[in-house]
């Protein structure tokens, strides 16, 4: 039985509004569930609060079919709808389903583009902020170590946890949009120290020393531990954001990874020790030549044709490094007339690429700088795409699947070239 404080008793008696009272009935039910003893406070919020399309909207028709009917019956699991006032919590709307300029070039009609801006206006009227990216944290919401958070998003929660060391579960559409009027949620899972301890050891016996292997490494490690903790230990080189997040979305695809520890580099490893904690490892992995080619072989099994139409970067979405870097890697070249390119990132990155310059160097070259959204998130993919070349290993694991085409991993450059000449050619370069 959850315990609560007098405040958490007085939001489920009524008295702070009909909205908190439905918010904290859903999570007294969603602790229970958990058999956690007590709710922690939160202050960080990112989820995808009130959005929906159309079809949606008609479902709850008969409730009114608008953003209030859908908050109350859907988000919040009502029984009856009510007022949704602005959100206590500081709260964010993270990726959503189409750019707001862009949606014709992606294939969104007229309507799809009306019921996205009449869902975002209501969004902002609920004070909740348009970050509208699965990169909260480089695009205007970075948690600090040990915060309590309430997350979407995969490759964000893993972030969050491993990178940061602020705690959060991977939450739901339904305990987010609670969490951002109660402000609570249970504790349980990544909130408690005990569950942050590593589980298994991965050993890394050959170089980890770019975006491309360090994604690769991610798709190993999420591949061995599936949804467990690992602690990575050994030849990893220098770390930065980039790295990290192309790592963590893909230990979160190919494994249900939302917390790693990488000894010496992430703040809770100081130590294997540390790391470790209370536990001992259940088993230890190591990724070497072979692990490294078998990864790289399976996040390639999908490309079979080198007729490549499709170029899509940018998952998880861009930072400014790697717009800067794909802008250098294009600028005086041509998108191939048989191929495409689109770039993915946030709105908070893409206004620094516009004034950079970035944005008209793509678009002088062919290829598009987008918000908002990615190929998997809104299955928009340029008419006629059959092969798609990508330097995500969390972007290949899903497009194909999505969209039933080939898909190709390889690295920026890579691709790029694709993206100008039509044709892959990467490889798998040997460096050990
Ligand atoms: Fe982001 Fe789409 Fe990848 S939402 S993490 S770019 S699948």
């Amino acid at each position: 039985m959850v315990a609560l404080t007098p405040q958490e008793q007085a939001m489920l008696g009524g008295e702070e509004g009909a909205a908190v009272q439905k918010a904290m009935e859903l999570l007294v039910r969603y602790a229970e569930a958990l058999d956690a003893e007590r709710f922690v406070e939160t202050n960080n919020v990112a989820g995808v609060p009130g959005s929906s399309t159309p079809f949606v909207k008609d479902y709850y028709k008969a409730d009114g079919g608008d953003y209030r009917a859908v908050f109350s019956k859907f988000d919040l699991d009502a029984d009856e709808v009510v007022d949704v006032p602005r959100m206590n919590a500081y709260s964010c709307h993270l990726q959503g389903g189409m750019d707001p300029e862009l949606w014709a070039e992606q294939g969104m009609s007229a309507e799809a583009n009306a019921n996205f801006a009449a869902d975002e206006r209501e969004t902002a009227a609920h004070g909740i902020q348009i970050l509208k990216t699965c990169t909260p944290y480089i695009a205007g919401n970075v948690p600090v170590m040990g915060e309590h958070c309430a997350w979407m998003e995969s490759s964000a929660v893993v972030f969050c946890n491993s990178v940061i060391g602020a705690r959060t579960n991977c939450e739901g559409r339904e305990s987010t949009s609670a969490a951002m009027l109660a402000k609570r949620v249970p504790d349980w899972g990544f909130h408690r120290p005990e569950y942050r301890y590593g589980q298994y050891k991965v050993n890394v016996d050959v170089p980890v020393d770019d975006v491309f292997e360090w994604g690769m490494l991610g798709y190993f490690v999420g591949g061995a531990v599936e949804d467990t903790i690992p602690v990575i230990d050994g030849r990893i080189g220098q770390q930065s954001l980039i790295r990290h997040k192309h790592f963590g979305a893909a230990a979160a695809s190919s494994g249900g990874v939302e917390m790693y520890h990488m000894v010496g580099i992430t703040p809770e490893a100081p130590t294997l020790e540390t790391a470790f904690g209370p536990n001992a490892p259940r088993d230890t992995f190591t990724y070497d030549a072979a692990a490294r080619a078998s990864i790289y072989e399976t996040l390639n099994a999908v490309g079979s044709s080198t007729d490549v139409d499709y170029v899509m970067l940018g998952c998880p979405h861009y930072s400014i490094e790697q717009i800067a870097l794909a802008a250098h890697l294009i600028e005086g070249r041509k998108v191939s007339a048989n191929s495409a390119m689109w770039v993915f990132t946030s709105r908070a990155v893409k206004a620094t690429a516009d004034a950079n310059g970035y944005t008209k160097i793509l678009r002088d070259a062919g290829a598009f700088l987008m918000t908002d959204t990615c190929s998997s998130i809104s299955a928009a993919v340029p008419k006629g795409t059959r092969v798609a070349a990508l330097d995500s290993a969390k972007q290949v694991h899903y497009l194909p699947a999505i969209m039933g085409i080939e898909g190709w991993y390889g690295t920026t450059a890579e691709c790029i070239d694709a993206a100008c000449t039509g044709k892959w050619a990467g490889q798998l370069a040997s460096r050990v």
